[in-house]
């Protein structure tokens, strides 16, 4: 079934509408962007190694452990969660999420906030709640509003915040820090105030092309090849089609809803907008590859770092060649804590179809919209 959300679009780019190449990329000689002077690249590297493990160039921090979370956190990583949250505004037109509106919210929790930015522009949006942002890594900036706070937590711990106290909960992208995502939720689940939503939006790891131009021998494919192989083996699989739903509802959602965004890469969609977002996405994509994989390769596949690095560069040479018109998929999912009377309505209810079922009315069996945008 679809939902309705604005993000759905209209054939541009989010969701299964196949996206238009624009001509200008399919009519000129050359085979790479290069040329186009469309070569780019984000941020700065700073390099520091206090209370961090320094590798391969970047910083990685180690308070939880150092294969907690195998992903950088430095300055050049800020830069590209930011340029992040750029995209997927783009890809929301303009929303913070998916999910409805909370309404005269008074605690929003963003966990595994990152560089920040989310609960920020939450915390503006709605100046009189406090928004809470969440992080093993302290990497938060503090000149922030006065209603915006954040914590180092870590999320698959038992949660220091008391049942009922959240108006909404936000997670974004922390999939590769998370082994027990079903632990993580029940908390999320305990913590939410009934009938408010819960969101999570996880970018997968796999490219695609609505016109075959990626095929078996693409660097692009083996790179989310041995990526999904390395993570796997840790017990954190990327994201897929349904996972989130399918979380949802085993934590006790309801009303659960998703859609997939199509976040393209490189500047050749014919819309305007998914072309904006193809070069914001190239451009994170150069420090990209690397933050997601040069741990996981190296610490998890045992590979040298050379060997390593040629992966990444070659595929992020990949991105480059106008002829692959790829895109990853960001799968957004929402559900809703049953209100208190509705959930004993549900459990009533579950008691009579099936009385020997047990206590299952909070299963949200049968609630789930899946939605293609
Ligand atoms: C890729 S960043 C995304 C940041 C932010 N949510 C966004 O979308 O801009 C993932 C963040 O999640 C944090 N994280 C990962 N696992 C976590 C955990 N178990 N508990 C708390 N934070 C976690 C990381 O430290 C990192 O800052």
């Amino acid at each position: 079934m679809m939902s309705s959300h604005p993000a759905a679009g209209h054939g541009h780019g989010n969701g299964h509408g196949n996206i238009e190449v624009d001509p200008i990329w399919d009519n000129d000689d050359d085979s790479t962007y290069e040329s186009a002077g469309s070569g780019t690249s984000i941020g700065s590297i700073t390099h520091s190694i206090h209370e961090y493990v320094f590798e391969n160039g970047r910083r990685y921090h180690t308070y939880f452990g150092v294969d907690k979370y195998i992903i950088p956190t430095d300055e050049q990583e800020r830069d590209r969660l930011d340029l992040n949250h750029e995209v997927l505004l783009q890809q929301l037109r303009g929303e913070l999420h998916g999910a409805p509106a909370p309404k005269e919210p008074k605690r929003i929790l963003d966990v595994g906030t990152g560089s920040g930015i989310w609960a920020i522009d939450m915390a503006e949006k709605y100046p009189d709640c406090e928004v809470l942002g969440i992080d093993l890594s302290p990497i938060q900036p503090n000149w922030v509003p006065p209603n915006c706070r954040f914590e180092i937590d870590d999320a698959e711990e038992e949660w220091i915040h008391v049942d009922n106290s959240f108006d909404f909960i936000h997670m974004r992208n922390l999939n590769q820090g998370i082994s027990h995502w079903d632990h993580v939720l029940s908390e999320a689940y305990r913590c939410a105030k009934p009938g408010t939503y819960l969101e999570l939006s996880e970018s997968g790891q796999k490219f695609y092309s609505d016109d075959g131009s990626i095929s078996g021998s693409s660097a692009m494919l083996s790179f989310t090849q041995k990526l999904g192989e390395a993570m796997l083996r840790i017990g954190r699989p990327p994201m897929s089609d349904g996972m989130q739903e399918a979380m949802l509802m085993r934590a006790g959602f309801v009303d659960i809803h998703s859609f997939t965004l199509k976040m393209v890469m490189g500047p050749w969609p014919k819309d305007a907008r998914m072309k904006k977002i193809g070069i914001m996405n190239w451009a994170q994509s150069e420090s990209a590859f690397q933050a997601y994989s040069m741990a996981a390769l190296t610490r998890i596949l045992g590979m040298s770092y050379e060997e390593a690095d040629r992966i990444c560069r070659e595929a992020l040479d990949e991105t480059k060649n106008k002829s692959k018109h790829v895109y990853l998929k960001h799968y957004v999912a929402y559900g809703r804590k049953p209100a208190g009377d509705e959930r004993n309505t549900r459990k009533r209810k579950a008691r009579e179809e099936s009385p020997d079922s047990g206590d299952s009315g909070d299963s949200g069996k049968g609630s789930t919209l899946r939605g293609v945008r």
